[in-house]
């Protein structure tokens, strides 16, 4: 295999342990780096030895055995992992995952990975058919999490029905058509960045300015183009969403804040979009303490905020910049403005004193306009749909660029 892919390997307690040692084989003769992680009851079954020889790496298990001083075990792996895989899967560790829970080191590895992941459960029938199990899988499908389905016959147990895990060969099929799927998707091997919702300009320890952005354009954003197949950087201002599946999401709160975040991650990125609402003013003092009344009124002086994406147009590189303009009035003006001012590649422009692409709300109708002079414009559809539109266009756009 060309390129090795890194398959973290999550072994769960049951009978069906054996199995993932012939797996664990298996991956490794096919050309995949594999590296094994274990539960204490897994441990049980088959020895830590087996996985060490069998995959040719250390084998982890506990949480708190940090043997490198200059990194953090669950969440160099987490990282370092291009596929999770659970085999076999125990009802018990289903449960705690899709309750977030984080006992041990593989729940919490889970919790802290971006990595898709794949579940091949294993039980007793009866356990694989109780609804609070059957509840925990349907909630991890929401999350993004692929199953691979038990097979059916004689169970360990001595019942026969569906909860024998899937033989090596077919788990090791599913992980090869992720990765050739993957390999066809727009946006393989690309970083994007994408900045969401408001930001928070601090005037007193209990006050803040800020704006009516949900954050839910930029989190479509991230998710369309996880999907496409995109590593994607989300960095969030404040918002009520939950982080998007597989997507590695910062959390900021100011206009400085995000300011420092994106231009770290610049140079790595090869689009950029910023939908976020981004202050323009900040209060020139931050009162440490709060501001009391007075019967007069009150003036605070506001100072700029450093224009994000102007920056960004200053210092491209490589890098395709796509920006937005909410504007109440003369849209095509403005935003064909803010796409030469800014240095932009694109501009996603939305009229939101329009019905139904406001602030907030679930839908939008947007104009997009490159730099090659393309315009585009879309119907009042879901922000998921107008997501899937920029993609579209980042994706015509860059191809004219590399033709040229
Ligand atoms: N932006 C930014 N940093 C700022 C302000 C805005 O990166 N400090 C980005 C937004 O994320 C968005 C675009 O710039 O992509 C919006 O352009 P901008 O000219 O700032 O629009 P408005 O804030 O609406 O300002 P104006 O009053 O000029 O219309």
């Amino acid at each position: 295999m060309a390129n090795k892919k890194n398959v973290l390997l999550c072994v769960t307690g049951g009978i069906a342990v054996f199995k993932a040692a012939s797996l664990t084989s298996q991956l490794s003769q096919r050309g995949y780096n594999v590296k094994v992680m274990m539960t204490e009851s897994a441990m049980k079954f088959v020895t830590p030895l087996t996985f060490q020889t069998l995959s040719r790496n250390p084998v982890y298990n506990d949480t708190f055995d940090e043997k490198d001083p200059s990194g953090v075990a669950h969440i160099d792996l987490a990282d370092w992992a291009d596929i999770v895989l659970i085999a076999p899967a125990t009802a018990n560790m289903i449960g705690k995952i899709a309750n977030g829970l984080a006992d041990d080191m593989i729940s919490t590895t889970l919790l802290a990975t971006t990595a898709p992941v794949m579940v091949a459960p294993a039980m007793n029938v009866h356990m694989f058919e109780h609804p609070s199990v059957k509840a925990n899988m349907e909630r991890l499908a929401i999350y993004g999490y692929r199953f691979i389905e038990p097979g059916e016959g004689l169970l360990a147990c001595g019942y026969v029905g569906k909860g024998r895990l899937a033989e090596p060969e077919e788990i090791i099929r599913a992980v090869n058509q992720y990765f050739i799927e993957k390999s066809k998707q727009p946006l393989t091997g690309q970083h994007i960045l994408i900045t969401a919702g408001p930001t928070r300009e601090k005037v007193d320890p209990v006050r803040f300015f800020t704006n009516r952005s949900s954050g839910k354009m930029g989190y479509a954003l991230a998710e369309v183009a996880q999907s496409l197949g995109a590593r994607v950087t989300l960095i969030s201002g404040p918002t009520a969403l939950p982080d998007p599946f597989g997507v590695e999401v910062v959390r900021i709160t100011s206009a400085k804040e995000m300011f420092h975040v994106v231009m770290k991650q610049y140079e790595s990125s090869d689009v950029v979009i910023k939908s976020a609402a981004v202050a323009d003013y900040q209060p020139k003092e931050v009162f440490t303490q709060k501001l009391k009344k007075k019967d007069t009124t009150l003036s605070i002086e506001m100072e700029r905020t450093q224009d994000i994406l102007q920056e960004l147009g200053k210092q491209k590189q490589h890098q395709v910049l796509v920006g937005f303009a909410a504007e109440t009035n003369d849209v095509e003006k403005y935003a064909k403005e803010k796409l030469e001012r800014k240095n932009l590649d694109i501009v996603v422009a939305n009229n939101v004193s329009e019905q139904g692409s406001g602030f907030d709300g679930d839908t939008n109708k947007v104009v997009i306009y490159g730099k090659d002079g393309h315009r585009i414009e879309s119907e009042l559809v879901s922000k998921k749909e107008i997501a899937k539109l920029v993609f579209a266009e980042i994706t015509r756009y860059t191809k004219g660029k590399t033709e040229k």
